[in-house]
């Protein structure tokens, strides 16, 4: 039986982690510990969003004549107001904002830079289904003041720690800040994250592969080849899989970081690059995939060799148990050549 007085808190958990940290100070565990309250402010929004009604478009007004905001503009305020006034941050990016978040004036900037997705998976918001939330953390290049776009445009090796919050049937935290992947489970009667997953590791080969299914007859012919491989169509090099694809990056990589399995958003003919954001959603999830023993690649470069130019830059993610990524690497320089 779990004895309840035998709990680990994420603040104790990073607290004692922190020797471990190339950083020797505290800010880290501080700057993860506000991420943490962000991620509670918003799990208990999304658990009222049904009650409240506030799925509606931003800018809609409620019965009680207040302005609603939708979820994903409610997370992204979150966690700017939860990281803006620390002292920790130097500056900000989101998925949701065209240009870097400055820190607000009147407020000390500090050395790191956080990236983030506030609201990941939104399609799934209107239909009850799993969404998260993702973030990266950078040390800056720059030496003070405000931040600028070369502390946040660095490639993903230069990550200090990244994580999600998965807003699933319990609410989840998975961090890495570089030893080991580890998971929280909130536990909404003490309102705290508790230790549940500790050092995750990914079976080096899977039993699920997730893709977009739908945009087949625009993938490449090596990415279409390596899919089939997936269906059973390449036994003697890789066994067939069951397909599982949720559409929400959260959950489709949680289960198979867990469970073992490959995740693919390809390029396709109308959408080269595809669809994910390198910054806030292929960085820090081949970060972690890497931390726990796979692999991310774009499906020839490794996504964090990969120096990000833009802001809101997408590239093509293949990412999940190493045997598995290797695979689709290997059939695509087959088919279409290493160049
Ligand atoms: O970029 C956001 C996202 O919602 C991911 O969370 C998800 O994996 C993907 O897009 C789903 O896209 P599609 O609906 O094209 O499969």
């Amino acid at each position: 039986m779990l004895d309840r007085t035998m709990v680990t808190t994420l603040e104790r958990f990073i607290l004692d982690q922190e020797s471990l940290h190339a950083d020797a100070t505290s800010e880290l565990t501080n700057l993860l510990y506000d991420l943490a309250l962000g991620a509670k402010l918003i799990a208990a929004q999304i658990r009222r969003a049904g009650l409240v009604n506030i799925l509606g478009t931003a800018g809609a007004v409620n019965v009680q004549g207040e302005e609603q905001q939708k979820l994903d503009v409610f997370a992204n305020a979150t966690l700017k107001n939860a990281l803006n006034h620390t002292g920790r941050v130097c500056a900000m990016a989101s998925e949701e904002d065209e240009e870097l978040i400055p820190i607000p004036e009147g407020y000390p900037a500090g050395r790191y830079t956080v990236l983030f997705d506030p609201l990941d998976g939104s399609s799934n918001i209107d239909v009850n289904g799993p969404v998260g939330t993702i973030f990266a953390i950078l040390h800056r290049v720059t030496t003070h003041g405000q931040g600028t776009l070369a502390d946040v445009l660095q490639p993903g090796r230069n990550l200090v720690a990244a994580g999600y919050v998965l807003y699933g049937s319990s609410v989840m935290m998975v961090y890495s800040a570089g030893h080991g992947v580890h998971g929280f489970t909130l536990d909404p009667t003490i309102g705290e994250f508790l230790l549940s997953h500790e050092h995750i590791t990914t079976p080096a080969t899977g039993r699920y592969y997730s893709v977009n299914e739908s945009n087949f007859g625009r993938w490449s012919k090596g990415v279409q080849r390596a899919v089939r491989g997936f269906h059973g169509d390449d036994p003697p090099r890789v066994k067939g899989k069951n397909s599982r694809y949720i559409g929400s990056l959260v959950a489709d990589f949680h289960r198979n970081l867990i469970a073992g399995g490959i995740y693919l958003y390809p390029g396709d003919a109308l959408h080269p690059e595809g669809k994910l954001r390198l910054l806030y959603e292929c960085m820090p999830m081949a970060f972690l995939a890497e931390a726990a023993g796979g692999k991310a690649t774009d499906g020839r470069r490794r996504i964090l060799d990969l120096d990000p130019t833009d802001l809101h830059q997408r590239t093509p993610l293949v990412i999940g148990s190493a045997a598995d990524v290797d695979y689709v690497t290997r059939v695509i320089a087959e088919v279409e050549g290493t160049g």
